[in-house]
């Protein structure tokens, strides 16, 4: 899957230069066009992400509404494979996860998957992927989700709930199918051919613990869709609804690349950088700047391969005319990437001063977060 022309995009691998309208087709999935736009409209304000086509695509997210407005709500589900410390990248859907839920008040499970980094990670013990769930939680707390709507769990800590569907689910899918969709081949180990029924759970459990139809809203990198078509195939055949999806463009990286990756700590801002680090990294960042100063001004920079202006873009300017003086400024050659650099520098830490408080307050928080007793939270 996802290996033909110029790029490739699984769930465990980004690379090559994402065409995110070629996606759309390539995975047949729908584009959040102007109508969908409107109708979320009528519950609150329209999110900077869903103006600016960073949550772009979706599965089914008028049928939710239809079912919303008939009076039946829906969950969300989201998730994160713990096998690191937490990037501004991995906090993009989570913010918008955190809008949709303010939006609909709804509930939110999420996933900590534990047991994925431990099969698919190369060296990554249990221990460790368990002690990154933890920390990780942190971040997640620190957006300010409300603790009686949102549930936060491990797989390897709730097995007993999650199992029993998880086997039903990977009864329904052959190794041809798994094989095809994520492409194993015959050295992958056999925990990683099981694993996607475990992230399929989360998308039908609520309707398994209720005894009826409760749909699920899964806000998640495209790089995910993968595991949620399977699991839209098996729904039908297991009376489960089929979960919905709100897919994001993946965060860019500091190094001009298309997605912010771990495995390049420099290009890669972290929730605990000190205000040095952050300073040190987008200053070591790419821009669409010129080779001089003099050819800058006379030429002017280069916003859409900036690093820092998509960094304005994604994530921290949020004020559509302030972005837009940003983006004509540079185009003019009236502003150069010092300037930027320090803006975004500036921007970065004043959003992290505050998150890191609300991470060290987390850590008496966590109770009140972890999923509770068998039947639901
Ligand atoms: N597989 C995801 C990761 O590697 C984690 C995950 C589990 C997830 N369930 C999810 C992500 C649901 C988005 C939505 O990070």
């Amino acid at each position: 899957m996802g290996e033909k022309e110029g790029f490739t995009i699984t769930p465990w691998e980004v690379s090559g230069e994402i065409d995110y309208d070629e996606l759309i087709v390539r995975f047949g999935t729908s584009k959040i066009d102007e109508k969908l736009l409107e109708r979320i409209a009528r519950y609150g304000p329209i999110h900077t992400m869903l103006k600016r086509g960073i949550f772009y695509s979706h599965r089914d997210f008028n049928r939710v509404l239809d079912e919303y407005e008939k009076g039946n709500p829906f969950y969300l589900y989201t998730g994160r494979g713990p096998s690191g410390n937490i990037h501004l990248g991995h906090l993009m859907p989570w913010i918008f996860t955190k809008y949709i839920q303010d939006t609909f008040d709804v509930p939110l499970y999420f996933q900590l998957t534990d047991d994925e980094k431990f099969l698919f990670k190369e060296g990554m013990t249990l221990e460790e992927t368990k002690k990154y769930a933890y920390e990780n939680m942190l971040d997640i707390i620190a957006l300010g989700f409300d603790p009686k709507k949102t549930h936060i769990f491990l797989d390897t800590e709730n097995i007993e709930k999650l199992y029993p569907i998880a086997l039903k689910v990977a009864k329904k899918i052959t190794f041809s199918t798994a094989r095809a969709v994520f492409g194993f081949n015959n050295s992958n180990n056999i925990g990683t051919i099981f694993y996607t029924s475990m992230q399929a759970v989360p998308a039908f459990m609520v309707s398994e613990w209720e005894k009826k139809q409760v749909p699920c809203v899964i806000p998640c990198g495209i790089d995910q869709d993968p595991h949620f078509r399977v699991a839209r195939d098996v729904a039908p055949g297991l009376g489960y609804p089929k979960p919905s999806l709100l897919h994001c463009k993946l965060f860019p990286s500091l190094s001009g690349d298309d997605k912010m990756s771990s495995s390049s700590p420099m290009s890669t801002i972290y929730t605990t950088d000190t205000p040095k680090q952050v300073k040190k990294k987008v200053g070591q960042a790419f821009t669409g700047g010129r080779v001089s100063v003099e050819e800058q001004r006379k030429l002017g920079g280069n916003p859409d391969i900036c690093a820092v202006y998509q960094y304005n873009y994604y994530l921290f300017e949020e004020d559509d005319a302030k972005l837009k003086k940003m983006r004509d400024e540079c185009v003019a050659g009236e502003r150069l990437c010092g300037q930027c650099k320090m803006e975004l520098t500036e921007k970065i830490n004043r959003f992290l001063e505050g998150h890191q408080e609300r991470r060290e307050e987390a850590r008496e928080r966590i109770e009140e977060f972890l999923m509770k007793s068998v039947n639901c939270h």
